[in-house]
């Protein structure tokens, strides 16, 4: 399977190489290729295009932008080259202010989610919540001593979440589907949740486990 990058920072990068690991093929969308020439020297099985050129590349695509031009970015990759493919939306709605006793501030509300305004603005992309609630060093094939974590998952259609949830699998996850898109509503804010740990006392290193008798 094809997967297109929306985005190159850590998040990109990290699931980029992971499906490269996993036997995908692989395209990392930028503004700016130039910059991202060390990177392909040391993963030349990937190739870089712009953001419409990976969004039309892959069969799946991912979504890993600053949350405040999500929207941008996703206009500059192109509705036509997103229509009907499963949309892996890793992005969280930071706001610029810095976070008050570790707690980070969200430019949404709790009755909305950026991944709704995405879905709205987008109808014909399926959009899928993954991967937001853990940091980048642990989205692939982590390993904790208590097993496996728990990923939390929502959108609209349900074959995308199924291609999400193979993902998850091979990826090293548990998959907890909370639902439609409004459980974004839920699932983003854990960003604000796994954080605090980080900003408190620097621990940046644990995931989140649903634990069912
Ligand atoms: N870092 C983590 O551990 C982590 C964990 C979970 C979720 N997340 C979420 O994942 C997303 C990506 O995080 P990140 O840390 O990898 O990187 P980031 O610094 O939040 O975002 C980097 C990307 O944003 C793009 N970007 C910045 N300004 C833009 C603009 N004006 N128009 C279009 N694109 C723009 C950049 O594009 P160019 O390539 O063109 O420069 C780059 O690809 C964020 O929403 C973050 O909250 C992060």
């Amino acid at each position: 399977m094809k997967i297109g990058l929306i985005g190159s920072g850590t998040v990109a990068q990290t699931l980029a190489a992971g499906f490269l690991k996993h036997g995908y093929e692989v395209m990392l969308g930028t503004r700016d290729t130039a910059r991202l020439a060390a990177w392909q020297a040391s993963n030349p099985e990937a190739r870089l295009g712009s953001f419409a050129q990976a969004a039309a590349f892959g069969e799946a695509v991912v979504l890993a932008v600053k949350g405040n031009v999500a929207a941008q970015a996703l206009r500059a990759a192109g509705a036509d080259n997103l229509a009907g493919k499963p949309l892996l939306d890793a992005c969280n709605p930071i706001a610029d202010a810095p976070p008050v006793n570790g707690v980070l501030s969200f430019f949404t509300t709790y009755g909305d989610s950026l991944m709704e305004q995405l879905q709205c603005e987008f109808p014909q992309a399926h959009f899928v919540k993954v991967f937001n609630s853990v940091g980048a060093a642990r989205m692939v094939n982590p390993e904790f001593k208590a097993g496996k974590p728990t990923m939390f998952i929502c959108g609209n259609d349900a074959g995308a979440k199924a291609t999400v949830t193979k993902i998850l699998d091979q990826f090293g996850w548990e998959t907890a589907d909370m639902g439609a898109a409004e459980a974004a509503r839920a699932i983003e804010p854990l960003c604000m949740l796994w954080c605090i740990p980080g900003f408190q006392r620097n621990l940046w290193t644990h995931a989140f486990k649903l634990l069912i008798e």
